[in-house]
This record gives structure tokens, C-alpha cells and sequence, in this order.
């Protein structure tokens, strides 16, 4: 990439920040909006200033979405898979930044649905790209995949953004795919004179409060524990690199502002993973969230049968590219994100308001 408009970019203490002033009144549309990622880059984004569509669907209940009032943002429920209502919501929103996250995002749930997952993530992927093609005022387009892209060879080193792609299971092999579309698409369409800049960003496990999806260790620590109940573990020894949702946002966030600038072509894939010191065995989270958590919690290992078996047992991404040529670096360390995380939940259970929680997650993590 081009060094050209460093100079621009906001440095303070050595790493890359926001830039604040790029996002008041930039308009900015979200697919997979109502998604845990999706609700935490919604908010940050109307922090910032921005003018946020979302765009998604999603009956989950409990929802983080559905218990925070997002400002500054339009709500639109749609399928990413729906061409014309999606390229009609995008083109509507007027938006310069698109970030892409709707999708099926859970191993497990891929095996029970290879053919939705498959849908989702990689039709999903195409249709979201061809709306974009369509979209007058697009400058940007980020598009989420994740750590599981890269083919597993469960070695100690951090995976880099030009090695082999793979997936065992029908959810990595999704997000494989929807990297190969991208890059196809690109090439065919978006590498021309006046086309938005589009890119992929794969990070692996986040961690934060709200997230109540089924299979994550977190989640299912807060599910337990708000219940007065032990921690059931099913893999403790997997090792993962943790890190707090806000870290990998602030990255796609920077990557946008960069994209839409950009003069010159700029790297097609981003890994945005934490310190591979981070990447540590589930038994050691559980130990951090029980003891952030206190009064007496506690957890405890189950087999998990054969389908968890079947989840990866090493994957960690090298960052090196991100920070080198974003300015970009993690801000908070696992000890922080996984403390942040248990104190969220303690909360929450102890009746604070969710959207004052992840505001106060947001400042902290803005004012670093
Ligand atoms: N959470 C993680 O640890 C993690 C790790 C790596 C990558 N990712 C990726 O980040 C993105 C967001 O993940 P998340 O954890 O917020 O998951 P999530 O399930 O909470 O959010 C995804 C959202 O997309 C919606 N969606 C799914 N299919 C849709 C469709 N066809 N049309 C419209 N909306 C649809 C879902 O209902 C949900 O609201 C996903 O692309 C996921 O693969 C997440």
C-alpha cells in the first residue's frame, strides 16, 4: 500500500486512532446490523457521528440489538440475499462505506445447515457485492470473513493473509469461498477507475457483552454463571487468540477510512487477530472470567462429543500487515478483554442498562 496519506492519520502514544473527524455525518450502511458484531460497529459508528443504515434480519431473542436504541442510525429488515431490496437500501442510504457481517457465523450450526450457511456466506457475499457495483456513492467496501479462511495446518505460527486458503467444515469453508468471490469479483468489476476500494478482513474469536449466541465460551460462561450455575467447558485445551470485539471494529473502521481514500490499489485481505501471546487455551479464559465475575464462580470440564471435537485446535492470524501498513495494533490485551467481558455480563445481571455498558466499553476503548 502506498504511504501516501499517512501523514493524515491519527496517531497518539505511538498507535494508529480513529480518525473522528472522517466519520461525523459519513453515511455508512451495515449489513448483519442486528448481529453482535454488527450492533457494537453500529454504535461505534454513531459515536463517531456517523450516519448508519443497517441492514439484516435476525429473530434471536435474547438480542443485544433489540435491548439498545441505537441514534443515528435507519433501520432496514431484509435477506442480503433479496438483490433488489438490498441494492435498494444500499443506493437509499446514500452510503460511502459499506461493511459487510450478515452471515452464519457459528461452526456448529454449519453442520446442522451446510446449505443455509453456504447461502448466506457465500451467495450472501456475491449479492452483497453485485448491490455495491450499483451503488453511485460507495467508496469503500469491507467485507467480514474470518481466521478460519486459511487452511488448518494446526502449526504454532500465526497464519498470513497470502496463505492457503481451506475449511474443513461448511462454515470456514463459507468464509474461504466468500474470500475467493471477492477476489473474483475485484478483479472483474471493482479494480476500475471510479469503483469503490473493497476488501476482506479476517479476525478470529471477539469477545464482549451482549453476545448470547449458542457455542461461544463466553456467552455460555454468562448464561451459567448469571444463573448461579457452574461453567461447563467442553474443549480446554483448544487454544484461540481472544480478543475484544472493539479491537478488530477499530481495524475494519481504520481500513475504511484508508479504502476510501485510497489513490492507489491497496492490499485485498486483512487479518486483524490479537498478540499471538493472546492466543490462549479455553481453560485459562475460564479462569480469567470466573475470577473477574467473583462470588464464588466457578467452571468445570464436560466432553463435548464429536462435533465439538471436530472445531480446529490451533489458529492464530499474523497481524503484521495491519500494523505495519494501518498503524493498526490492538488495544486492549486478553486479561482486559476477557475482564471487560465478565465485568459486562456481572452487570448486566445485576440489572444495568446494556447500552450504557457497551457506551462505557466504547469511550474506554476510544480514549485510550
Ligand atoms: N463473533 C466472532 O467471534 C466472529 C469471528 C470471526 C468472524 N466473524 C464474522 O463476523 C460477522 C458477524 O458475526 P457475529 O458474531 O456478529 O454473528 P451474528 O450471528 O451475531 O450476526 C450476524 C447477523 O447477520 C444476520 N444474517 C444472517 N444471515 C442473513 C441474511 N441472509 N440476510 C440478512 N441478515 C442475515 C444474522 O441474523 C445476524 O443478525 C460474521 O460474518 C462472522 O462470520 C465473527
Amino acid at each position: 500500500m502506498s504511504n501516501s496519506h499517512r501523514a493524515d492519520q491519527h496517531y497518539e502514544n505511538g498507535a494508529r486512532k480513529i480518525d473522528t473527524e472522517f466519520w461525523v455525518e459519513r453515511k455508512a450502511l451495515v449489513t448483519g446490523h442486528m448481529g453482535f458484531k454488527g450492533t457494537w460497529l453500529t454504535e461505534l459508528l454513531s459515536i463517531l457521528g456517523a450516519r448508519v443504515a443497517g441492514y439484516g434480519k435476525d429473530d434471536r431473542s435474547p438480542l443485544l440489538y433489540n435491548e439498545m436504541m441505537i441514534e443515528r442510525h435507519a433501520h432496514n429488515i431484509g435477506d442480503i440475499c433479496q438483490t433488489d431490496r438490498m441494492r435498494q437500501v444500499l443506493v437509499d442510504s446514500g452510503a460511502e462505506i459499506l461493511f459487510h457481517l450478515a452471515a452464519q457465523p457459528i461452526v456448529l450450526t454449519s453442520y446442522e445447515d451446510p446449505v443455509g450457511t453456504f447461502e448466506d456466506n457465500i451467495m450472501g457475499t456475491v449479492k452483497v457485492l453485485e448491490a455495491a457495483r450499483a451503488a453511485p456513492n460507495l467508496k469503500a467496501v469491507v467485507i467480514v470473513t474470518s481466521d478460519k479462511v486459511y487452511h488448518n495446518n494446526s502449526w504454532i505460527w500465526g497464519y498470513r493473509e497470502s496463505d492457503t486458503l481451506g475449511g474443513s467444515d461448511p462454515y470456514s469453508a463459507s468464509k474461504a469461498a466468500a474470500e475467493i468471490v471477492t477476489a473474483s469479483m475485484i478483479a472483474s468489476f471493482f479494480n476500475k477507475p471510479g469503483m469503490p476500494r473493497v476488501a476482506t478482513v479476517r479476525a478470529g474469536n471477539v469477545i464482549g457483552g451482549g453476545d448470547w449466541a449458542p457455542f461461544r465460551l463466553l456467552p455460555d460462561a454468562a448464561r451459567a454463571l448469571g444463573q448461579d450455575r457452574a461453567l461447563i467447558v467442553r474443549n480446554p485445551q483448544s487454544t484461540r487468540p481472544w480478543q475484544h470485539v472493539l479491537d478488530p471494529l477499530g481495524g475494519y473502521v481504520m481500513l475504511a477510512e484508508d479504502l476510501a481514500h485510497a489513490a492507489t490499489p491497496m492490499p485485498r485481505t486483512w487479518n486483524f487477530g490479537p498478540a499471538m501471546e493472546d492466543a490462549l487455551p479455553v481453560c485459562m479464559i475460564a479462569d480469567l472470567f470466573v475470577s473477574e465475575w467473583g462470588n464464588g464462580a466457578s467452571w468445570r470440564h464436560e466432553d463435548g462429543g464429536a462435533a465439538a471435537a471436530k472445531e480446529a485446535t490451533l489458529l492464530a492470524v499474523d497481524s503484521t500487515q495491519a500494523r505495519r501498513e494501518l498503524g493498526w495494533s490492538p488495544t486492549w490485551r486478553v486479561q482486559q478483554a476477557v475482564a471487560r467481558t465478565s465485568a459486562w455480563y456481572r452487570d448486566y445481571y445485576a440489572g444495568a442498562d446494556p447500552k450504557s455498558l457497551v457506551d462505557r466499553d466504547i469511550r474506554d476503548f476510544l480514549a485510550r
